[in-house]
């Protein structure tokens, strides 16, 4: 252990000469946010849409990953099961904060923001996308809930794959999309020694107030 710990503790990554000045930020946090996923997206990063999403579970904080799937009225949309933890904790208390991290162009964004159940249209419009494996699955996973072996699923894919047979197959009530009502963005770039620029909006009367912090 001694010795993990030895290789943990020397993992230490110099970030680029790449900056951030206020400047190079649009106004629109959303017109930075898209700009910043576009650029992950042709670096090529793995699931550049990934973003841990943190939501309240009375006064315990839980974070799970999600994937963040469309801008619809400046709202950001993700999907999931109704009945889920994170979806239970969001209908108690829909503050949540979610980020993304971008690590080979050393980039982090981070916000804060209010959730709800999206229109219903968003969900049908983007189940309708999903490849109709997914679609099962969804019909098919309690998620989260105990089960006693991966075949409670499995079995219920199959059952569900020949019911649906040669038809649509139709977006249950019980999942869905969220969308994310931001009021709060922070923008990170990682610097060489750790002068890392860091940018955060807060809403102002009609527009946002941009502000640098420290490191
Ligand atoms: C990269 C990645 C993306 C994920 N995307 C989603 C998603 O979009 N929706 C979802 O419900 N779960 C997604 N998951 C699974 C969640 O992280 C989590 O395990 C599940 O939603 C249950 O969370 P909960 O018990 O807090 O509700 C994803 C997991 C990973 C690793």
């Amino acid at each position: 252990m001694e010795n993990f710990s030895e290789k943990i503790q020397s993992l230490r990554n110099e970030y680029s000469d790449l900056d951030l000045t206020s400047e190079d930020l649009n106004q629109d946090p959303i017109t930075q946010f898209t700009k910043w996923l576009d650029e992950a997206i042709e670096t090529q990063i793995y699931e550049p849409n990934a973003m841990v999403l943190a939501t309240v579970d009375e006064n315990a904080p839980r974070s799970r990953y999600v994937l963040f799937k469309n801008i619809v009225n400046n709202n950001l949309i993700f999907h999931t099961h109704y009945e889920s933890p994170k979806a239970v904790e969001i209908f108690a208390n829909p503050n949540v904060s979610g980020i993304f991290y971008w690590a080979e162009i050393h980039r982090q964004v981070r916000f804060q923001g209010i959730a709800r159940k999206a229109d219903s249209q968003i969900s049908d419009e983007y189940f309708k996308t999903r490849p109709r494996g997914g679609q099962l699955s969804a019909l098919a996973s309690a998620q989260s809930n105990i089960i006693s072996s991966r075949e409670d699923v499995t079995n219920k894919i199959d059952e569900l794959e020949k019911e649906y047979e040669g038809k649509e197959i139709p977006r249950p009530d019980f999942w869905g999309g969220f969308a994310i009502e931001v009021n709060y963005w922070e923008f990170w770039q990682g610097r060489r020694n750790r002068t890392h620029d860091r940018f955060c909006y807060k809403p102002e009367e009609n527009s946002w107030k941009i502000e640098r912090m420290s490191p």
